[in-house]
């Protein structure tokens, strides 16, 4: 009679930023198809999110959203069942407004027969966005009636919530959320195809900053998807993509994937399969991690992990190769220490201090253990 839990940051592939609203059952399947043979789902990316444009422009005589008929020819219960078969997680989109974003049925009083109708196709999880006319109703209050009908359904589900992060989201939904969103969309107006570039999420990454104790016990800070191998005008070196992943590890984001796993490019594969990096994210203690050190030149991030170790990020601001030091004093270590370079996969044993040469805009990740 609850939402799902969800005791570490959900993963797995959401449709907006691949497919925009052009989303069809046989991309999806193939998707679920790939995420399997591609080694994704097993290494813990279970969920697919259809997100908005699923839906048929209006709802039936009953009042129920249904998939669109030309794009969804067997409806969603269909690809759930598929899903369910493959050990994927179906994920679908509405929004608390009368309109979706992109100007299909909100469920804008009609939670209860929305939520119904999710249950009743095995839908796992839910982003509830905030576009749509909504006659001065709160987000909280349009939320906290969306899940408690999935509640009422009986159906466990996550929940995420999507308000772009305005009016201290982060205050109530932690409560009650799976995750939420803390600010706008990481790469914005789509259509007009957009140069994407480093700086879409390094912005999106500061709007967690401060919110750190929020993040935990199975809630999660959103910061929005991965555009590590987005499929348009993505001018990001595979340095700057490996940099975006091991933050949102390192913070314990939501892991939501926007590549075409279909035709992936093995470099960005490797980044997003890299097992160690998702074990930061994955870890137990379930910490966001934060920020230490703020120079103009250069990020020190760190995050205690479960078993007391620390996982640390040397971040490059510049615009050229740089040399990045990491005084053991400011993560509280002393002594020896063992390093692994969770991208390089080298260990070493320090004392005292390291020094790394570090990419433009790139990081060096390290798990760091005492030999107390
Ligand atoms: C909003 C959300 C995005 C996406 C679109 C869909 O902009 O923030 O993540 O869901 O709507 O229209």
């Amino acid at each position: 009679n609850s939402l799902a839990p969800s005791p570490t940051p959900p993963m797995g592939w959401m449709s907006w930023y691949t497919f925009i609203d052009h989303i069809n059952e046989k991309q999806i399947m193939e998707v679920a198809d790939a995420m399997v043979s591609s080694g994704l789902r097993d290494a813990g990316y279970n969920l697919i999110q259809l997100d908005d444009g699923w839906m048929a422009k209006e709802r039936d005589k009953e009042g129920r959203q249904y998939a669109d008929k030309v794009r969804f020819p067997n409806g969603i219960k269909y690809l759930a069942n598929y899903l369910h078969q493959k050990g994927l997680k179906l994920g679908i989109y509405s929004s608390n407004g009368s309109l979706t974003c992109a100007g299909y049925p909100g469920s804008y009083n009609h939670e209860e027969i929305d939520a119904k109708t999710y249950a009743e196709w095995g839908v796992d999880y839910l982003k509830y966005d905030a576009c749509g006319k909504k006659e001065g109703h709160p987000d909280q209050e349009l939320n906290m009636r969306m899940i408690n009908a999935i509640k009422k359904t009986g159906r466990p589900m996550l929940y995420a919530v999507c308000v772009f992060g305005s009016n201290e989201t982060h205050l109530w939904a932690s409560k009650v959320a799976t995750m939420w969103r803390t600010g706008g969309d990481i790469v914005q107006h789509i259509e007009r195809n957009p140069i994407v570039t480093y700086k879409l999420w390094y912005t999106n990454l500061q709007q967690v900053i401060g919110k750190e104790a929020y993040a935990g016990n199975g809630h999660w800070n959103d910061p929005d998807n991965l555009i590590i191998g987005y499929p348009r005008n993505n001018e990001q070196t595979i340095e700057e993509q490996k940099a975006q992943f091991s933050f949102w590890s390192l913070i314990a984001a939501p892991l939501l994937l926007s590549v075409d796993v279909r035709a992936m490019d093995p470099k960005i594969k490797a980044i997003i399969m890299n097992k160690e990096v998702i074990a930061i994210n994955q870890d137990k203690a379930g910490v966001q991690g934060s920020r230490l050190i703020n120079d103009d030149d250069h990020e020190i991030w760190v995050k205690k992990l479960n078993d007391g170790s620390k996982a640390v990020i040397l971040f490059n601001k510049k615009d050229v190769e740089a040399e990045i030091r990491l005084n053991l004093k400011d993560i509280n270590e002393k002594g020896k220490v063992k390093v692994r370079d969770l991208w390089t996969k080298q260990n070493k044993t320090i004392t005292s201090s390291l020094t790394s040469k570090v990419a433009p805009h790139g990081v060096v990740m390290f798990k760091i253990n005492s030999f107390k």
